[in-house]
């Protein structure tokens, strides 16, 4: 274990002095964090409160993101160096682009989107595998104005309807294939059937034909990328507004509709570059990888923007921790590359930790360069903490965020100033993130060591979300309204007497499933569209390699003789047709009856705590206690029930 573990390192009194700042005057703090960026026009103000729960980060400023990103880093000097590596042992490729190839590429791209009438404020859906031109095609919106909204890869073509209907874009960029593993995914049928299903239809569709599969393009509908690309004039940047949209990514909320987060221009560059700084101690020139997918939030921050706007080198990774082609691989990029710190979620290290236990692999490579490693999307089990520290010997910190936040709540500040870790915790709230436990019933704040839920004092910082897509009733519903005053994170927790915050996990309907967040009530609603099923309940149980894994619940309708494993099979595959494979819906269970409050709400919770096999009290308001003796039966069954 590395000594800066225990003792913790940095400068003393750095965060707090930051940390008080940033709560009592947010505006000179992060007006000092905004020199960091380039401007094309300086803000007016620093932050607009006027219209609460609505905010503005610097209000009157104009820049453009994806010059700070490319352009800037270009002319300080750094034309020559890697801006991104893009490694892919799932085709055997290793590829560099400097930022001066970067650029090349992304004005290139950039003036086929304008070539297709792309303009500011348009909207452009990325639906891709991890291929550089993914990245690039997110900073070529960035580039023209136009709002990018990244579909990972994993959403059937059900979701990504769904999307396309919201977000109604004018062009699709996607791929003929995507690789996982040894096995193709193809995108192509995928994507004409949400066209298809959707109302709002794109004018256009670029495909990037890769070599592993050829799709079928529609005549008149989609182009292919390459050539389009090839003929396209180079675009130059188009300044936009700090508060307008730079992307907008659906993320799972309760129900089946995903929440379109907006994330601006402005503020998003500020806080990103803050982040890398001070959170992640990556200087311009340093190497950085953040495993993730650019379908998810990490990856439009921690893949693209951030190390980008840091001048840093970004490593794009088309491969998982196991298999592609052992649990070496993530120690072999580390080596191979100069990495110095490595962004993941725990589920990664369960899997190498579950392959390779004695971390054999690890001596097959020198990580000498390596000196953090970040955990984030789900909580980090105490056994994986102490696995990788003792393991990589080098500090590692779990951190909290969500896809709203766009960058961490909670951290240890590489940076900074750097905490001992306590097992279990995601540490301090970063600066500008004024986090309270609330009290749920009363929505008063608790002191230290008692649980509630979390809330964030507004307002939140830069980078945050504004709002939701042409959506300010569905914002305020779901974040501003429960707590007045409070932006509801939707997990709960508490805080330690030393100001160490602990997340408990999602209080509403939202799981994590390797690190990817799912919706149980949009499971639910496709789990009840069966003919045979009356009703129905998905909940989220612990699994030790992926966090949390859907289980459901189901009851058939009267009269219903049919085989009910058939019917579960059933059900399996209309939430992997519907959802993706990536929600993992596997095991589903009949029940006579589910377990009801008096006024007839499910009691999910308590079910959760049966298939977990936890202790669990009979809600008084229960309606039937009986009801949960047949959960309990029905988890066993499927292999749930039982402490693990
Ligand atoms: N496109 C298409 N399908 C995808 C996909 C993508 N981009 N990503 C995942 N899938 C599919 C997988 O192929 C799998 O399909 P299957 O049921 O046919 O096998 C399914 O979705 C589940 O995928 P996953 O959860 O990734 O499971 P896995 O068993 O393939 O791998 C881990 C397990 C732990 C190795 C993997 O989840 C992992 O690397 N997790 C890291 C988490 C992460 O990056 N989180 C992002 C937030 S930081
Ligand atoms: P997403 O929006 O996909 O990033 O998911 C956000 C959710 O993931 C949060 O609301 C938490 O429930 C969970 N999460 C993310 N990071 C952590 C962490 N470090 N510890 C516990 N839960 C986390």
């Amino acid at each position: 274990m590395g000594s800066d573990q225990i003792s913790g390192k940095g400068t003393a009194g750095a965060y707090s002095q930051a940390f008080n700042e940033s709560i009592q005057d947010p505006q000179s703090f992060w007006a000092r964090a905004a020199q960091e960026v380039t401007w094309s026009k300086t803000w007016d103000r620093v932050l607009d409160d006027k219209n609460p729960p609505f905010y503005q980060w610097f209000q009157g400023a104009e820049l453009n993101t994806c010059y700070n990103a490319v352009d800037a880093q270009i002319l300080s000097g750094r034309g020559d160096q890697v801006a991104v590596i893009y490694d892919s042992p799932v085709t055997d490729t290793i590829k560099k682009f400097t930022y001066s190839e970067l650029k090349e590429r992304v004005a290139k791209i950039a003036g086929m989107l304008k070539g297709m009438g792309v303009e500011k404020g348009d909207r452009v859906i990325v639906y891709m595998p991890m291929i550089p031109e993914a990245l690039m095609a997110m900073l070529a919106c960035a580039r023209l104005g136009a709002i990018h909204s990244v579909v990972f890869g994993g959403f059937a073509a059900r979701e990504l309807a769904v999307r396309i209907d919201d977000a109604k874009p004018k062009v699709i960029l996607s791929a003929s294939c995507g690789i996982e593993g040894k096995k193709i995914v193809y995108y192509k049928p995928l994507l004409d059937e949400a066209i298809d299903t959707a109302t709002s239809k794109p004018q256009k569709c670029v495909i990037f034909q890769r070599p592993q599969a050829t799709a079928d393009l529609v005549a008149g509908r989609d182009l292919d990328w390459v050539e389009t690309e090839a003929k396209a004039t180079p675009a130059d940047c188009v300044t936009v507004k700090a508060t307008d949209p730079l992307y907008i990514l659906y993320t799972s909320g309760t129900t089946g509709i995903p929440k379109g987060v907006v994330r601006d221009n402005g503020g998003h560059a500020v806080a990103l570059k803050w982040s890398m700084k001070h959170i992640y101690g990556i200087n311009p020139g340093e190497v950085w990888w953040a495993a993730s997918d650019v379908g998810w939030v990490v990856g439009h921050s921690y893949i693209v923007y951030a190390p980008l706007l840091m001048g840093a080198t970004t490593i794009l990774y088309e491969g998982k921790p196991v298999g592609t082609p052992d649990p070496g691989a993530f120690w072999r990029v580390i080596s191979q590359h100069n990495v110095k710190a490595l962004f993941t979620a725990p589920t990664a290290f369960r899997a190498i930790k579950r392959e390779d236990p004695n971390g054999e692999f690890l001596k097959k490579y020198d990580i000498s360069c390596f000196q953090t490693l970040f955990l984030a999307g789900e909580r980090t089990d105490p056994d994986t903490l102490y696995w990788a520290m003792d393991l990589l010997k080098v500090p590692v910190i779990d951190h909290w965020w969500q896809t709203e936040t766009g960058w961490a709540i909670t951290a240890n500040f590489r940076g900074l100033e750097l905490f001992p870790v306590k097992a279990g915790s995601a540490t301090m709230p970063v600066p500008g993130y004024d986090v309270k436990i609330i009290q749920p019933d009363s929505g008063k704040e608790l002191p230290a060591n008692e649980q509630g839920v979390i809330g964030i004092k507004l307002p939140l910082p830069p980078g945050t979300l504004p709002t939701l897509f042409q959506n300010d009733e569905k914002f305020k519903e779901s974040y501003m309204s429960a707590y007045p005053g409070y932006y509801f994170t939707g997990d709960g927790g508490y805080v330690d007497g030393d100001g160490y915050v602990y997340i408990m996990g999602r209080v509403d309907d939202v799981i994590n499933v390797a690190g990817h967040r799912l919706s149980t009530g949009a499971m639910e609603e496709i789990v009840a569209r069966h003919p045979d099923v009356a009703e129905c309940a998905v909940i989220g149980a612990e699994d030790q390699l992926k966090g949390q894994v859907p289980v459901g619940f189901f009851v058939l309708k009267a009269g219903v003789s049919r085989d009910p494993s058939e019917i579960a099979g059933e059900l399996v595959q209309m939430v992997r047709k519907d959802i993706g494979p990536l929600a993992c819906f596997k095991s589903a269970a009949l029940v006579e009856r589910l377990p009801k409050t008096r006024s007839g709400k499910i009691l999910r919770g308590t079910m959760r705590k049966i298939a977990d096999g936890q202790e669990y009290k009979v809600p008084s308001t229960i309606e039937d206690p009986t009801s949960l003796d047949v959960i309990q039966e029905a988890a066993r069954k499927i292999g749930y029930g039982t402490k693990k």
